[in-house]
């Protein structure tokens, strides 16, 4: 059965629009935490837009579930990651404009960077990740820079599920769980472990959570949306029973 990681940027995100203390991210992660979380996830972003360098070391110390940190190809954010240590990295791309992560990392079109970043990583005891688009041409990439996992982008599925009552929608959602199928088993196929994430939600996690071999899913804006209302303990063990 695979696991619930919880990314807390979110609620750093609220913190950062007012450049003040609280909501404390590390509040949210002892919380999701005490509602099931199996991981804890945030982005350490160049532009520091949510999560911040202090937030990052206090994880560290309290988390004590599986701690997994977002993270670009950029030198500065490479360092931090090597003295830190998370259980796990996930290799993701940054762009300046983005609202959030957008597309998958390419990482046929740059495997010698994502190879060095990799083993410098995995040298430091540090398990790799690497967010990619459902496609088999990432998924090869990924074995061969010796990535030990791959997150599979699922925005497309979640794209089309909010498609409501327009021509084509079960096509197109269908067709999206299908090219997730497809990744899944490249993924182990290729001996990598297989996690998921991006756009997941109450509504739309059940067809993913069917599909075979996903180890991991990485769920933040539905979580936290809901946390709004019911609290981020509630909101965890809801998500967690859907996966399961
Ligand atoms: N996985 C990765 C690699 C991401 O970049 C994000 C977004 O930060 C997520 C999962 C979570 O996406 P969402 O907030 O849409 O659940």
């Amino acid at each position: 059965m695979a696991g619930l990681g919880v990314n807390i940027d979110h609620v750093a995100t609220v913190r950062q629009a007012r450049q003040t203390v609280e909501p404390d991210p590390v509040w949210a992660a002892v919380e999701a935490e005490l509602g099931g979380a199996d991981c804890i996830t945030f982005h350490l972003r160049q532009d520091r837009r949510h999560i911040i360098d202090r937030d990052v070391r206090l994880l560290r110390e309290v988390v004590r579930v599986k701690l997994n940190m977002e993270m670009s190809l950029a030198e500065e954010i490479v360092q931090i990651a090597l003295e830190l240590k998370p259980d796990q990295a996930t290799l993701v791309p940054e762009n300046r404009q983005e609202v959030t992560t957008e597309g998958g990392l390419d990482v046929a079109g740059q495997s010698r960077r994502i190879r060095d970043v990799t083993r410098a990583l995995q040298n430091a005891g540090v398990t790799v990740s690497a967010f990619i688009d459902p496609e088999p041409d990432q998924v090869r990439a990924c074995q061969e820079v010796g990535c030990d996992a791959i997150e599979i982008h699922t925005g497309r599925y979640a794209n089309a599920w909010l498609l409501h009552g327009s021509e084509g929608r079960d096509r197109q959602v269908r067709s999206a769980l299908q090219e997730i199928r497809r990744a899944v088993q490249a993924g182990l196929d290729a001996g990598l472990v297989v996690h998921g994430g991006h756009g997941l939600t109450y509504r739309n996690i059940a067809p993913v959570a069917a599909i075979e071999g996903f180890t991991e899913f990485n769920i933040g804006h539905s979580i936290v949306s809901r946390a709004v209302f019911v609290g981020l303990r509630s909101a965890v063990a809801e998500m967690k029973r859907l996966i399961q």
